[in-house]
């Protein structure tokens, strides 16, 4: 019987891939984020490759979206056996002194109470399939801060520890928990997200990186570790792209001017 993966944040970047990926590794992807044509879209991509998967328009900052997915989960046609927590991002780049409250809001829900309220409604299902796993996208912002940064790595903080207080908490039950903390990845919409559609300002983050890591290369760390054996867990996986050897030393070619 296929097995049945839950992608959230499906609709762009790095969900997006990670849905086409899994449904190439044999997966019945449900595709979940708000944006429903999007969603319909990428369905009909992955089906036309030859692939499987459903859209599932919901909101993961609402108990009631949640629970419908849920629902969606429980009419797959194949036992949960894969939840990627990936819907997320970041909201300005303001020092904590000036930072606005509502963005940091905004973060904390969207990352950290989405995660919480995502994993509660599907843990059922993926126990009862005999072995389950849960991935949380959290970020290397999730392990370091940096100047800016504080709401999003706050957020990313508090989304790590979720993992591995669940680790601890599940062990001994057929259901693994991996963290996947990416560095810089050029994606078409979480810098717009974080500048409020300032197309410049998002682009300058990538500004004269030579090789900054695409949506694919995190949806192949996913594939990675949810498909080992299932006795292996990888706790985390960090990656970063080689130009970024870490958060503040970024290798830039050319005249770039910078914010980070
Ligand atoms: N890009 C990077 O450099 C980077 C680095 C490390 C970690 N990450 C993390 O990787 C994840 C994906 O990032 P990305 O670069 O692919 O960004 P993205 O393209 O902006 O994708 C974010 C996704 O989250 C969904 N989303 C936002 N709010 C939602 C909500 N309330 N309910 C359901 N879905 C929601 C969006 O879909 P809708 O708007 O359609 O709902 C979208 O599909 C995020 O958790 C991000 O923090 C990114």
């Amino acid at each position: 019987m296929t097995s049945v993966a839950i992608v959230t944040g499906a609709s762009s970047g790095i969900g997006a891939a990670t849905a086409r990926r899994l449904a190439a590794e044999g997966f019945h992807v449900l595709a979940a984020a708000r944006r429903a044509e999007r969603l319909t879209d990428l369905v009909a991509e992955i089906t036309a490759a030859g692939g499987q998967a459903t859209a599932v328009t919901c909101d993961i900052t609402s108990d009631e979206s949640v629970a419908g997915l849920a629902q969606a989960a429980a009419q797959a046609p194949g036992p949960v056996t894969l939840l990627v927590n990936n819907a997320g991002g970041a909201r300005g780049l303001d020092p904590v002194e000036s930072g606005s409250v509502a963005d940091w809001q905004w973060m904390y829900d969207v990352n950290v109470l989405g995660t919480l309220r995502v994993t509660q409604a599907l843990l059922p299902a993926l126990e009862a399939s005999g072995s389950g796993t849960i991935v949380v996208v959290s970020s290397t912002a999730g392990l370091t801060v940096y100047e800016g940064g504080g709401g999003y790595t706050a957020a990313k903080h508090a989304q790590t520890a979720i993992a591995g207080t669940l680790r601890l908490e599940l062990c001994g039950r057929p259901l693994r928990v991996i963290e996947i903390d990416p560095g810089m990845v050029k994606t078409d919409e979480f810098g717009l997200v974080r500048f409020e559609g300032d197309a410049e300002r998002a682009a300058a983050v990538y500004a004269g990186v030579p090789g900054p890591l695409v949506a694919e290369d995190v949806a192949d760390c996913i594939a990675w570790c949810a498909t080992r054996p299932e006795h292996v867990n990888i706790d985390r996986l960090v990656v970063r792209p080689r130009a970024q050897a870490a958060q503040h030393k970024v290798h830039r070619v050319g005249p770039v001017k910078r914010e980070e």
